[in-house]
């Protein structure tokens, strides 16, 4: 069984943070190396084919990635163009380039393509306007990446996780909307407490296998979890301004104050929770859910479903009935 799900895009790093020099990134289980030419963006295995080096720790020349061990430099395209150690007079043979990585540019993040098919259209994204990706943030937490995809639809933690930073909110999930769409699963319901009219709307969406938009009232925002291996995921997220788009001079401090109060308050909380889950991948079985998880539950169908196709044959973990969009049985709608 592949570990996730295969010939989709990946999120692997922030647009913003790629610069002049080649960085190495461990995603999905492998070392990839990520640079930057005129051309574009592009990936490959980390490692040097000629002794193995780290690439990352390479420089871009013109067109070309240099190796910093022996000097060879490799062509966009991976192919290998010079040997400094042979000289000009060089009949270079083909294994001696790079295994490209398919990898795309959009919406705030550099892209890879997984698996063995040939790469989709571009990495799919939410509806409205494109991050302007002002003030970005990653860290890879110590979390399976099934965990942290399969909460960007729990919103009955809030009152619990966030309570210090949102006091007051109420504490029963009513109104649950669930829609799933392609790739897309959409959730709307509200937080109130029960005799009170009063009551905040929270919504959220996931495109498989990696992008989620969380709203709750009038604040939102998006952000990426793509596997590093096994057991940690990569968290990223871009930050734009609301409010003062065509300002320049607060442009940037509306980002990072969204970013401060997002990525380093709100979800430091969530990584302190994520970080003790089960490390198991979504023991869905194991998990007595109730009608407000009917998200939760959807998403880790729908990645199983990811991960059959991925590794046909192979047994999928018993789970619900696959397919059908869950919800709270009739006689649970809370009140
Ligand atoms: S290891 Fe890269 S050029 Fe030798
Ligand atoms: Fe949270």
């Amino acid at each position: 069984m592949k570990p996730f799900p295969e010939n989709t895009w990946y999120a692997v790093y922030r647009t913003a943070a790629l610069r002049r020099r080649p960085v190495t990134v461990e995603r999905l289980g492998r070392r990839i190396v990520l640079w930057r030419t005129g051309g574009g963006v592009h990936a490959a295995p980390a490692q040097c084919p000629h002794r193995g080096a780290d690439l990352g720790a390479g420089r871009v020349h013109g067109d070309c990635l240099t190796c910093p061990y022996h000097g060879i430099r490799f062509a966009a395209d991976g192919t290998a163009v010079h040997r400094p150690a042979v000289g000009n007079d060089d009949d270079i043979p083909a294994r001696a380039g790079l295994t490209r990585i398919p990898a795309a540019e959009a919406h705030g993040y550099i892209w890879v393509w997984q698996g063995s098919g040939t790469p989709g259209t571009g990495p799919a994204w939410f509806e409205g306007e494109e991050p302007t990706t002002l003030v970005g943030a990653d860290q890879v937490w110590d979390v399976h990446y099934s965990r942290f995809m399969e909460s960007a639809l729990d919103f009955h933690h809030v009152p619990f996780v966030h309570g210090v930073y949102t006091p007051g909110i109420g504490r029963e999930l009513t109104d649950v909307e669930l829609v799933e769409q392609g790739d897309r699963i959409s959730m709307s319901a509200r937080l109130g407490r029960g005799g009170s009219r009063r009551s905040l709307a929270v919504a959220g969406e996931v495109i498989m296998p990696c992008a989620m938009r969380v709203r709750i009232g009038s604040t939102s925002f998006e952000a990426v979890g793509t596997p590093v291996d096994a057991r940690r995921t990569w968290v990223a997220a871009n930050y734009h301004p609301s409010f003062t788009r065509h300002i320049p001079g607060l442009r940037k401090l509306e980002a990072w104050i969204a970013m401060f109060v997002d990525f380093k308050l709100f979800q430091r909380q969530d990584r302190a929770v994520f970080e003790g889950l089960d490390p198991a991948p979504s023991p869905l079985e194991r998990m007595n859910l109730m009608p407000a998880d009917a998200g939760v539950e959807l998403w880790i169908r729908r990645w199983r479903g990811m991960l059959a196709e991925a590794s046909p044959g192979d047994e999928v973990p018993a789970g619900p009935t696959a397919g059908a969009v869950p919800g709270p049985a009739p006689e649970e709608v809370p009140a």
